[in-house]
């Protein structure tokens, strides 16, 4: 469904009863990433996935796509739907950087964290320098150039040879990323604060998993995240690159089950 939001609208999948789960995809992709969470999870709570603005089927704007910007159209469309209790917020990559900044613009909407192949600080000023080698590509080269260069680092090296289905998918899913979508989220991951500070603050229990082969984010920034976190515990998944939860869906569908089961649902 469509729905208003402050100055757009926003794609949104809504399935499922019972204890509210967000799901925010990453960069460049869309709700559709989540497939295999909105089939497992809503089998036992309200799923509520959202295309954030400039992905998917949410037309882009015009400005920066700043995280804090994401985290308070994510923010409305639980206030839209009239969600009463505090949320679960499964973030992924930048939507990890957008759980971040949901969790310190608006605490009271969030139950508790999954943060999955995701860091809690800023670009490092090489990584800046590549955010803006890749402005300057889809400008110059269109958005399937930057997908194309992506794509090697995003998942396991098995993964292209096992499972060149799930690799065309993943191809295809990038590819509905609207040009200037592409370009906004780039220049906002680039100016996004730094996350480490609020890591001690994070009361609410938080899950972080984590790609054994994650080429994107190394495992010293899950285990640092979770040494900071007090209610934190990491699960690392094998086989498993930076989109664990379409590579490996089944791990970590369960690993999610047991995490909600424990701390929420009993
Ligand atoms: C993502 O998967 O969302 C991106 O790899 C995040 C990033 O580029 O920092």
């Amino acid at each position: 469904m469509q729905l208003n939001i402050q100055d757009t609208s926003l794609f949104v999948e809504d399935v499922g009863q019972g204890l509210p789960i967000m799901l925010i995809h990453g960069f460049p992709l869309n709700h559709e990433m989540w497939h295999p969470q909105i089939t497992s999870l809503s089998a036992f709570s309200r799923v509520i996935a959202v295309d954030l603005r400039g992905h998917g089927q949410s037309p882009a704007t015009e400005g920066t796509y700043s995280m804090d910007l994401l985290a308070d159209d994510c923010a409305r469309v639980l206030e839209v739907l009239q969600v009463k209790k505090p949320a679960v917020i499964c973030g992924l990559s930048m939507g990890g950087y957008i759980s971040f900044a949901l969790y310190r613009r608006h605490p009271e909407k969030v139950a508790g964290l999954i943060l999955a192949a995701t860091r809690a600080v800023a670009d490092s000023l090489e990584t800046k320098n590549n955010r803006d080698k890749a402005v300057q590509n889809v400008i110059q080269s269109g958005p399937e150039a930057v997908i194309e260069s992506m794509l090697p680092s995003l998942l396991a090296a098995h993964t292209f040879t096992e499972s060149p289905e799930l690799v065309s998918r993943i191809q295809a899913i990038m590819s509905q990323t609207s040009r200037s979508g592409m370009i906004s989220a780039l220049i906002g991951m680039k100016n996004r604060s730094d996350s480490t500070d609020i890591l001690r603050d994070i009361h609410v229990p938080t899950l972080i998993l984590q790609g054994a082969e994650d080429q994107i984010i190394p495992l010293t920034e899950s285990k640092s995240m979770q040494a900071e976190i007090p209610q934190s515990e990491l699960k690392v998944i094998p086989r498993a690159g930076h989109l664990l939860n379409m590579e490996q869906a089944g791990l970590f569908n369960q690993s999610v089950e047991d995490f909600l089961r424990l701390r929420f649902i009993g």
